[in-house]
């Protein structure tokens, strides 16, 4: 079987992720090069790796006819104009999530995408989780009759580090972000308002950035759910990943994933494992299955299991969550859409 030819760019912490699953778990993949401007990261992970090329710039292997696919994991702020070079170079595309923090950026970089006629997934991992994924296939099997409500409880062990925050567009569009996919991707429906209440209570530095780091989102779908994200950027305990989806025959909740199972009670009580502590532990297995589902897309020709816009409209609920909070109101997805939103979920 043809393999597919990888490079991946970025080789922090989610590219070395990916970098892993690509070099060892993937038997249909070569990866043939890692680039990261810091060039010893780069080097450190094709050495441990097997990787044949580590180079500090992506453009000297951008344009080679040894590379079919390139793997997006540097800085949100570089993913645009590296997705319009790829495309430009007929390279097929995964992008780490968000494309972009702007709007008309974004939709320029998917235009370049469809002009190219090239594959292009975002990195949404969480739809690959297999709890998740079988709350979704619950709802989608009627099971659980209309959907009424959808909770996500989304918190960090820990805030990333400040220089992090201020590239990363903030807590709405860097990690409520992924909620909001799991929100639309949970009930195969998009959501038409947003209402946000969010602060500053774990660290006076990211206030000071100007981002929050506690925060209740409520949604509006437009077949008349309701849901709720919270998110925290620290809970002591570890991540706390929970979902749950209730309608008029059951419901269905996911729960944290915990190193084992086991529960010890003594005089002072029960003692269970905390959650695993972040999302490398957490979504490992997701990780592995969002890249193969993107392998097989392109090795099958097939569309990719999340697509731009995916990736587009929950940019949109983020930005429509940030100005909720200006605002102080309820904020419909129409008000920020601009373009306007095209509202399909990919199963
Ligand atoms: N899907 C997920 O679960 C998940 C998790 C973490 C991060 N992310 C996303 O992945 C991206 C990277 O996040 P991270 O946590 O790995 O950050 P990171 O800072 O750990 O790694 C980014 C790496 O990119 C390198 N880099 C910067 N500019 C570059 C360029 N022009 N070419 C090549 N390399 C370059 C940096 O030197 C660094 O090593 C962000 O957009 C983030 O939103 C997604």
């Amino acid at each position: 079987m043809q393999k597919l030819r990888v490079a991946v760019i970025g080789a922090g912490r989610i590219g070395k992720i990916h970098a892993t699953n690509l070099a060892t778990r993937l038997p249909d993949v070569e990866l043939v090069a890692i680039s990261d401007v810091r060039l010893e990261s780069a080097q450190d992970a094709a050495k441990a790796l097997r990787i044949p090329k580590a180079l500090s710039d992506y453009h000297d292997f951008l344009n080679s006819k040894d590379i079919d696919a390139v793997v997006i994991c540097s800085p949100t702020d570089t993913h645009a104009r590296i997705i319009e070079e790829a495309a430009a170079a007929g390279k097929h595309i995964f992008c780490e999530k968000p494309i972009d923090l702007d709007l008309g950026i974004i939709h320029r970089a998917l235009a370049a995408v469809a002009k190219a006629k090239v594959k292009f997934q975002v990195g949404f991992n969480r739809r690959f989780d297999p709890s998740f994924r079988k709350a979704a296939e619950a709802v989608r099997s009627g099971k659980l009759g209309t959907p009424h409500l959808v909770r996500i409880t989304s918190r960090d062990p820990a805030p990333p580090p400040l220089d992090y925050v201020k590239v990363s567009g903030g807590l709405f569009l860097d990690m409520t972000i992924h909620d909001f996919d799991m929100a639309r991707y949970l009930l195969g429906d998009e959501i038409d308002a947003v209402t946000t209440m969010a602060s500053c209570l774990v660290d006076p530095q990211i206030g000071k950035a100007g981002d929050v780091d506690t925060a209740i989102v409520t949604l509006r779908y437009r077949n008349g759910a309701f849901g709720a994200i919270d998110n925290s950027r620290r809970a002591v305990y570890g991540y706390d990943q929970r979902v749950e989806v209730f309608g008029s025959k059951g419901c269905v909740t996911v729960s944290n994933s915990t190193p084992t199972n086991a529960g010890i009670w003594d005089a002072e009580g029960q003692h269970r494992d905390l959650p695993l502590n972040f999302f490398l532990e957490r979504y490992q297995e997701a990780y592995l299955e969002e890249m193969r589902g993107f392998v097989s897309a392109v090795l099958d020709g097939k569309d990719t299991p999340v697509t731009g816009d995916d990736g587009l409209q929950a940019v949109l609920l983020g930005l429509a969550a940030k100005k909720s909070l200006e605002l102080n109101r309820p904020v419909k997805i129409s008000e920020v859409a601009g373009h306007g939103t095209k509202g399909r979920v990919a199963a």
